[in-house]
């Protein structure tokens, strides 16, 4: 290759490359532009089809919910008195059949006093246990007292049942507890005595094992056997049954409370009483063992007056 042959080859290769440059330089373009089109239309199409995911998810959580009540409500009437509370971000939690987790909102506590104790056993508990249920305790007494009414944020319940500890006395504030109870929509009624103690986080904890959905009669007899008592109907004959002591606290859950209905709600409780002469907690579970055929649910964890603290160990007090 001579000199001039040489420039004219080098003057053409700048010209192709200037060429190809531009070539290059287009289709990269197109290439860029296409590429844009793309990820906007991919971004586009993500979120719409990403918007029905989250709908059939919905939708499944919606029906796992549904199947559940189905399976755990024992009377489908039942189903709305509960207020079934399930968390939707949890949908694995509503896949499984397990009792709801229980709340302390969950429970209805109800303290029996008497207006002659007020002042001696009433500031305990306000200052203990009481500040950690604040809102789902009730007080039910037989007087109006307007200093405990303000203490308590109008957590007083004046019974107008009579202050003497007689039989009628007793089941008539039972009477009240109980119906004050079913027209809450709670899940638990637990009774105590105003002597008694409430462990308010185990308590909680300890209802968390079963279903309010069943009928759970859960509470400490004080008697070895069962109780046994003539009817007075027609034939005399033999009844035999437990009962929770009202001085260790009990436990009703709802579906058991609704049960007991028709037989002891709206001061009917206080009837049964009178026809059995027995006292609140005997006439309970006459109710739930002897006419509803429940059994009561022995609790250890439960304890009154009847027996010596002693015997509980100090390191399972916080158990109790
Ligand atoms: C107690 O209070 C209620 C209403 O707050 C009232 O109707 C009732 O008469 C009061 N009873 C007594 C004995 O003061
Ligand atoms: C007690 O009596 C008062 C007034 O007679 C009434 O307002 C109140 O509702 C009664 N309480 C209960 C629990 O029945």
């Amino acid at each position: 290759m001579n000199r001039s042959e040489e420039t004219i080859f080098i003057i053409d290769n700048n010209k192709m490359n200037f060429r190809h440059r531009k070539l290059i330089q287009t289709f990269t373009c197109v290439v860029l532009l296409l590429y844009s089109v793309l990820v906007v239309y991919q971004t586009f199409y993500r979120s719409v089809n990403s918007a029905d995911r989250v709908d059939n998810k919905n939708n499944k959580v919606f029906v796992k919910k549904h199947v559940y009540e189905r399976t755990l409500a024992q009377e489908p009437s039942l189903n709305d008195a509960y207020g079934i509370s399930m968390s939707t971000d949890s949908p694995s939690a509503t896949a499984t059949v397990k009792p709801p987790t229980v709340t302390l909102d969950d429970v209805f506590i109800s303290v029996k006093t008497t207006r002659n104790y007020h002042n001696s056993r009433l500031p305990i508990i306000l200052k203990t246990w009481f500040q950690l249920a604040k809102k789902q305790t009730w007080l039910f007494t037989d007087t109006n007292d307007s200093d405990f009414q303000t203490r308590t944020n109008g957590h007083m319940i004046n019974t107008n049942c009579s202050s003497s500890h007689n039989r009628k006395a007793l089941c008539c504030k039972m009477s009240v507890e109980f119906d004050t109870f079913l027209n809450t929509d709670k899940k638990w009624f637990c009774h105590f005595d105003d002597d008694n103690y409430v462990n308010v986080p185990r308590l909680v904890k300890f209802l968390g094992d079963y279903n309010p959905r069943e009928d759970w009669y859960l509470g400490k007899p004080s008697i070895q056997a069962p109780l046994e008592i003539v009817s007075k109907d027609k034939r005399a004959q033999k009844v035999r049954f437990w009962f929770a002591t009202g001085g260790a606290g009990f436990c009703l859950s709802r579906a058991l409370a609704l049960k007991m209905m028709p037989l002891a709600s709206d001061g009917k409780f206080i009837s049964i009483g009178e026809r059995i002469r027995l006292p609140d907690d005997v006439t309970m579970g006459y109710i739930i063992e002897h006419l509803l055929k429940k059994q009561l649910t022995v609790v250890d964890l439960f304890h009154s007056h009847l027996e010596p603290m002693k015997f509980i160990r100090r390191d399972l007090i916080q158990d109790q």
